[in-house]
C-alpha cells in the first residue's frame, strides 16, 4: 500500500503521550478526505521514559507506526529532518507529541497542498482562526521576538515562523535537505532559510493547545540554539557554531581575567606573578564550566567525570598558552608587528584548545548510554510503558 502522507513526531519523555496521539491521528484521518492513508514515524531521542520502547509496542498493533531511535544525540530540529528523510508518503506533516497541536487541521493542510500545489503548509497561530492559546505573557513575546529576529534578509511572508506544525512536500525538501542547519528547535525556519526564494507556502489557523502529560523541553538552553541557528545560517559556510561558541566562551574567560587580576593587583595588592597564576586558575574553570554547560550540553561530564574533564581540559589549555606565548614571541622576534604577533597566538590557541578538548574532554562518550538502557531494561520500564499505554487512551478521549 502506498501511503499519501506521513506524520513525523519528535519526541523526547513523551511516553505517556504517544498512545493517545496515535488514536487521535486514526480518528482524524482514516476518515477525512476519503480516508487518507497514512504512516506514522517517531523520532525519538533514546528518552530515559523508555518513550520509544512504548512507541514499539504501539507499533505490534497499528502496521503504519514505527519508531526511529537516535542514540547519543539530541534535537528537535535535526529529529525532524531524520524523520522526513525517512518517509515513504510524497507528503509529510511534522507535529508535536504532546498533543498542543490541532491534529485535525491535518486533512485540511493536505488538501491544500495538494490543490494548490504548495511546497509547505504552514499551521499559524498567528492568523485569523489561530491562537497562542494558554501560551504565558512572555513566551507570546519571545515568540513575536523570535519572528522579527528571524526572518532577517527573507522575503517569505510567514505569520509564524516559529511554528512547530507542518506540513512539506517531499520533492521539494530534498532540494534544499542538504542546507539545512539541524540546530535546536526551529525547523520550519531552518527550512524556510534554507530553501531560499521559490517555495510556496501556504498557512492554516490553530490554535495552540495546553500540554497535558509531561513537560516542555523550551529552556535557556534552547533560546540559546535559537542564537545558533541564525549564526549557522549567516556564518556556518565559513566556520562551525560549536567553535564560535568556545571562542566566545574564551573572550568572555579574557575579559573577566583582566577583571580579575586588576581587583588582586590593585585591591588585594599582590604581585603580578601571583595574580596572573591565581587567575589564569580560577579563569580556566570559569571557562571548563561554562563550556560544558553550554558548548558541550549536549554531551555535558557529571560526576567524577566531570573532575577528570576539568583535568584534561586545563592540560590541554595550559599547552595553548603556553604554545601561545612562544609563537607571538618569535614571530614578533622576526619583525612580524606585535598586533599581528598576538593575534597569531591567539589563533593557534584557540584552535588548539577547542581540537584537544574535543578529542579528550568532550570525546564521545558511549558507555553512559548504554549504561542507561541496561538501567532502564532492568527496571522493567518495558512492563510499565505496557500499562501506561493501555490506560492513557481512555483518559483523553
Ligand atoms: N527527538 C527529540 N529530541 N524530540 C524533542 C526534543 C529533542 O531534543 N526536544 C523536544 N522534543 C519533542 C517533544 O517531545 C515534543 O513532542 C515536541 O518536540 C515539542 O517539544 P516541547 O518541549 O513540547 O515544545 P513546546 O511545546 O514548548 O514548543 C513547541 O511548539 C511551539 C509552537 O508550535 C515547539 O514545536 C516549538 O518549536 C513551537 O514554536
Ligand atoms: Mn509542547
Amino acid at each position: 500500500m502506498a501511503y499519501d502522507l506521513a506524520i513525523v513526531l519528535p519526541t523526547f519523555n513523551e511516553s505517556r503521550n504517544v498512545g493517545p496521539i496515535v488514536d487521535r491521528l486514526e480518528n482524524t484521518l482514516a476518515k477525512a478526505l476519503g480516508g487518507i492513508r497514512y504512516e506514522v514515524i517517531f523520532v525519538d531521542d533514546d528518552s530515559p521514559d523508555g518513550t520509544a520502547d512504548v512507541v514499539r509496542l504501539l507499533a505490534e498493533r497499528h502496521d503504519n507506526v514505527r519508531v526511529l531511535q537516535r542514540i547519543g544525540r539530541r534535537g528537535l530540529a535535526s529529529a525532524c529532518i531524520e524523520g522526513i528523510l525517512g518517509a515513504a508518503a510524497p507528503f509529510v506533516a511534522v507535529i508535536d507529541a504532546d498533543m498542543q497541536h490541532d491534529e485535525a487541521v491535518l486533512p485540511e493542510m493536505l488538501r491544500r497542498i495538494r490543490e494548490e500545489n504548495l511546497d509547505l503548509v504552514v499551521g499559524s497561530r498567528n492568523i485569523a482562526g489561530g491562537s497562542m492559546g494558554e501560551f504565558t505573557k512572555w513566551r507570546v513575546k519571545l515568540s513575536h521576538l523570535g519572528k522579527r529576529l528571524s526572518l532577517m534578509g527573507v522575503e517569505h511572508e510567514l505569520s509564524d515562523p516559529m511554528s512547530g506544525f507542518f506540513m512539506v512536500r517531499v520533492s521539494a525538501f530534498e532540494r534544499f535537505a542538504h542546507r539545512l542547519s539541524g540546530i535546536g528547535f526551529k525547523i520550519l525556519l531552518d527550512i524556510v532559510l534554507s530553501a531560499g526564494p521559490g517555495l510556496k507556502i501556504g498557512e492554516v489557523p490553530y490554535r495552540f493547545r495546553q500540554r497535558e502529560h509531561g513537560e516542555s523541553k523550551l529552556d535557556m538552553v534552547v533560546g540559546l540554539e535559537y542564537f545558533e541557528l541564525l549564526v549557522d545560517k549567516h556564518l556556518g559556510n565559513m566556520v562551525n557554531v560549536r567553535f564560535v561558541l568556545f571562542g566566545m566562551v574564551g573572550a568572555l574567560g579574557v575579559g573577566v581575567h583582566l577583571l580579575i587580576l586588576s581587583g588582586l593587583l590593585r585591591i588585594a595588592g599582590l604581585s603580578f606573578a601571583t595574580g596572573q597564576a591565581i587567575t589564569t586558575f580560577i579563569v580556566m574553570i570559569l571557562n571548563f564550566v561554562l563550556n560544558n554547560s553550554v558548548t558541550y550540553r549536549d554531551r555535558r561530564l557529571r560526576g567524577w567525570r566531570f573532575w577528570s574533564g576539568l583535568i584534561t581540559f586545563c592540560l590541554a589549555c595550559g599547552l595553548g598558552v603556553t604554545a601561545n606565548v612562544a609563537i607571538a614571541n618569535e614571530a614578533f622576534r622576526r619583525g612580524v608587528p606585535w598586533v599581528l604577533a598576538a593575534v597569531t597566538g591567539l589563533l593557534f590557541t584557540a584552535v588548539w584548545n577547542y581540537g584537544v578538548t574535543a578529542m579528550t574532554t568532550w570525546r564521545q562518550e558511549r558507555r553512559s548510554s548504554e549504561k542507561r538502557a541496561r538501567q532502564r531494561m532492568e527496571a522493567g520500564a518495558l512492563q510499565a510503558g505496557r500499562q501506561g499505554d493501555k490506560e492513557m487512551p481512555a483518559k483523553t478521549m
